[in-house]
């Protein structure tokens, strides 16, 4: 019973260190190991078979089949549920929905997460099957096609009880992403490490909680294929990772709620579970572009003079960003009457130059101000729209304006006291987006400034290893009351139900495509709003992670989301802020920001090299924004990734498996950033095939590589970012200017990678860049591009000019060159002698 692998041992005491007494007293097996301490395999740890629920008879059901489970003997937990009731639904081919709940009692489940598909009834030959083992209970998922085990639950018992539910499974492969928001590669470490899922007000660093939460994870199995497990659960988690491979959901409140996806291929499986979770919002164009902000602007004047000096450097500006400097008080929905007295009109003048401007919204309501003077406190009392303590008063904490209120974001009346706060500051200050920040929520008193009182909730019988130790650390009490449930329940959802009453607010107030930026998340966050990966330090471990950290939000549906270029907390340096500006001119999102007590890090204030580099790189991401726009809009109508790790598109290259210092736009461009402080080369990966180095695409440079899946080392000297352009892909670009505004009027190029075979393809999703729905309305122009030898292509760009176009790897010099059914002469072409192996570049114009 107990002669058990050590990498496959389960421990019985997640919850808790015991001696060999409580150990056995559960039943469970003592056997210590000289390596067994915290951080190794377990010294106690479940015997085969240990009891837990017997099942009964699968019978069928309107939606799939339903069992009966009971426990014969009562658990160690307190509040044993005795008997659970399990649904198997086959919702689609690829898609498995599983749940296990109390049909007694209800229990808390996530509201609204899963709006969107349902999937069908009766699902014919799906991708998987399904085993159960009657007692102890357990189910096995196989993938049909080959036989392979993804998930097996009878490798440990399944525990559930009121505050404590705990389920093991064996695992495909060690390869496995997701379970964030942590400060980790792309892939998990399996040797006994955990990862808590608690939203909390964190500066990213290893082992935290941080902001979010995504209970999801992607396992590659290692052929190529690939799946996905969803546990549809709020309440705080800790999931324990072993090297068997196994893991451990220990979560302490709601249901089991499971949702597996099949893929078979890794882009599938995020497919799939993005249709559960909702599509990404089509974000507005003018999101795209660069957006520069620090906590320290402290007037309209200084504010002023950043985009003047942006301006004057010449480097592209799109968004102009105020932190809480603005505030009276530091008290949202106000403004600083003496510093930013006329920040409406600097607003209309930032929009004049076809800019936008957003600013910060922290969601707590300062509590302290005399009655009558501060309308949206007032105003939201009468309305009843504050977080409750357990005893029914208003929940007081501490946030920046001092004592706060936070509002209750599931209770419908909160969200028209909301968009009516939003609308009346709109009026005044025409802001165009809004930055949600502070929102898992943060507080700066545990609990609330009258603490806690001491309960199951508060003090439950496990608490999974969050920082601070205690749920109500660096936030609310867990026992305050909300709308629809608990902050016990709702806490991770509190972001999530922020960012969807500002997303509607701003729809109301302004009709056009809302954007949201909010630092907490929760799955299906996507749908309302981008994010950013909060409070990074100014240093290059931190560039580093910023990459596994912004793809991983890719596979969460948040796809538009970076990293505070330069870094937030700390002094950057001029190196640091020129490389983290190349890799930021990547990130779906591109932010500079920065702290209060900082050295400056706008782009003007480095030296003319250093601005040179930055310029270069900004302006290289605003020619690609039509591509990166064209991306959006697949991931906004049949849910994909944007900036994409590359074992997305190369799933079946074991050397794609880890890679998390490069990554890929979409399936046809290479980021390779130099991460090292001194570097000036960089070995990059490139995935069997050719590729095109899109670095100075001026002639001789444009140089190409032929990879049989190696590593090669690049110069990267300090102005450039290695790019690579795929073979076979047509990359839409549009001349670039100091806004998307101007940017949008310019003319169009293309790049032509021929493959091997001579041909490329490629597209462009074109519309006004922020009326809504213009997707579901059939408001745009769609065309594809494609080549083939002689090398042709079609489209009509509706009304746009296509300037120019560029064909990489035209093998012998062309003898003629035709556009719009005309021949034409203003060609040109060159060879490069160096590398592409007498490959030749075409340019022609088309104006
Ligand atoms: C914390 C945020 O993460 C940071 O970006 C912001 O500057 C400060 N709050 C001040 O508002």
């Amino acid at each position: 019973q107990c002669g058990i692998a050590v990498e496959s041992r389960i421990n019985c005491g997640c919850d808790r260190s015991l001696s060999r007494a409580d150990c056995e007293a559960r039943g469970c097996c003592y056997v210590p190991l000289p390596q067994s301490g915290l951080g190794g395999p377990p010294w106690c740890f479940y015997p085969v078979r240990y009891p837990g629920y017997k099942m009964g008879p699968l019978l069928p059901t309107e939606k799939g089949q339903r069992a009966t489970l009971a426990r014969s003997a009562p658990s160690y937990l307190p509040r044993d549920i005795p008997t659970l009731q399990l649904d198997l639904m086959p919702e689609t081919l690829g898609r498995l929905h599983l749940t296990l709940k109390d049909p007694a009692s209800p229990r808390y489940e996530v509201p609204f997460v899963t709006s969107q598909s349902r999937g069908h009834k009766d699902i014919q030959n799906p991708l998987y099957d399904v085993d159960f083992q009657p007692d102890p209970f357990g189910f096995i998922v196989r993938r049909k096609s080959n036989g392979r085990v993804l998930l097996n639950t009878t490798i440990g018992p399944l525990l559930f009880a009121d505050q404590y539910v705990q389920l093991s499974t064996s695992m495909a492969s060690s390869v496995i992403s997701g379970l964030g928001e942590h400060y980790t590669p792309i892939t998990l470490d399996l040797n006994w490490t955990s990862v808590s899922l608690w939203n909390r007000d964190m500066a990213p660093h290893r082992s935290a909680n941080l902001y979010g939460s995504h209970p999801f994870f992607l396992v590659q199995e290692g052929d190529g294929q690939a799946h996905g497990v969803f546990l549809l659960n709020s309440n705080a988690m800790e999931v324990f990772l072993q090297p068997a491979p196994a893991l451990t959901w220990v979560t302490v409140g709601g249901i089991l709620d499971f949702y597996i996806f099949l893929g078979p291929s890794p882009q599938s499986v995020v497919q799939q579970y993005h249709e559960v979770i909702g599509y990404p919002m089509m974000p507005p164009y003018w999101s795209l572009g660069f957006h520069l902000c620090r906590w320290g602007y402290t007037s309209t004047n200084i504010t002023r003079t950043v985009v003047q000096l942006m301006r004057q450097a010449k480097i592209p500006l799109d968004v102009q960003w105020n932190d809480l400097d603005y505030a009276d008080q530091r008290r949202v929905f106000t403004f600083d009457l003496q510093r930013f007295g006329d920040l409406p009109r600097m607003v209309e003048e930032f929009h004049q130059l076809g800019m936008k401007y957003v600013l910060i919204l922290d969601p707590g309501i300062s509590s302290a101000s005399p009655p009558g003077s501060y309308k949206p406190f007032d105003d939201g009392l009468k309305r009843g729209v504050f977080i409750k303590n357990s005893t029914g008063q208003i929940l007081i904490g501490k946030v920046w304006p001092g004592p706060t209120a936070f509002p209750d974001f599931t209770n419908p009346t909160t969200q028209d006291w909301w968009t009516d706060c939003i609308r009346v500051f709109h009026s005044k200050v025409p802001v165009d987006g809004l930055w949600i920040d502070m929102n898992e929520p943060s507080n700066f008193v545990q609990g609330s400034v009258d603490g806690c009182p001491d309960s199951d909730l508060e003090k439950p019988p496990y608490t999974p290893g969050v920082i601070g130790g205690q749920l109500n650390a660096g936030t609310l009490c867990v026992s305050a009351q909300q709308y629809l449930s608990n902050h016990y329940n709702l806490h991770n959802l509190y972001g999530l139900t922020e960012a969807i009453a500002t997303h509607r607010a701003l729809l109301k107030v302004k009709s056009t495509r809302p954007f949201v930026l909010s630092r907490s998340s929760f799955p299906g966050l996507g749908r309302f709003s981008a994010h950013w990966t909060g409070d990074v330090r100014s240093d290059w471990e931190q560039l580093r992670f910023s990459i596994p950290g912004v793809l991983l939000f890719g596979l969460y549906g948040v796809p538009l989301v970076g990293a505070d270029v330069c870094g937030f907390g700390g002094d950057t340096t001029e190196e640091l802020c020129v490389r983290w500006t190349q890799l930021g001119a990547f990130y779906p999102f591109m932010r500079n920001h920065n702290d209060k007590p900082n050295a400056p890090q706008e782009p003007f204030v480095f030296s003319q090299q250093a601005q040179d580099a930055m310029r270069t790189a900004i302006t290289l991401r605003y020619s690609l924004l039509p591509f990166l726009y064209t991306l959006f809009h697949h991931t906004h109508s049949s849910g994909s990734t944007v900036a994409r790790p590359l074992f997305l598109e190369f799933p079946t290259d074991p050397d794609c498996q880890t890679i998390d210092r490069q990554f890929l736009w979409g399936s046809s461009l290479l980021i390779s950033p130099v991460l090292e402080e001194g570097a000036l080369e960089v070995t990059a990966y490139l995935p069997p095939g050719t590729w095109y180095s899109l670095h100075n695409v001026i002639p001789p440079l444009i140089l190409s590589y032929y990879s049989k899946g190696q590593y090669i080392l690049f110069p990267a000297p300090l102005d450039t970012i290695n790019v690579h352009v795929r073979e076979g892909s047509i990359i839409p670009q549009q001349v670039p200017a100091l806004t998307t505004t101007a940017s949008r009027r310019n003319p169009f190029t293309l790049i032509v990678a021929l493959s091997v075979g001579n041909w490329a393809k490629g597209e462009l999703f074109w519309d006004d860049g922020e009326s809504l729905d213009t997707f579901e309305h059939g408001n745009y122009s769609y065309v594809l591009f494609f080549a083939e030898e002689p090398v042709k292509l079609n489209g009509s760009l509706d009304g746009l000019v296509l300037g120019e176009v560029r064909v990489f790897g035209v093998r012998a010099p062309p003898t003629s060159v035709w556009a719009n059914g005309q021949k034409v002469h203003d060609f040109s072409y060159s060879q490069d002698t160096k590398v592409c192996n007498k490959r030749f570049i075409l340019i022609f114009k088309m104006c």
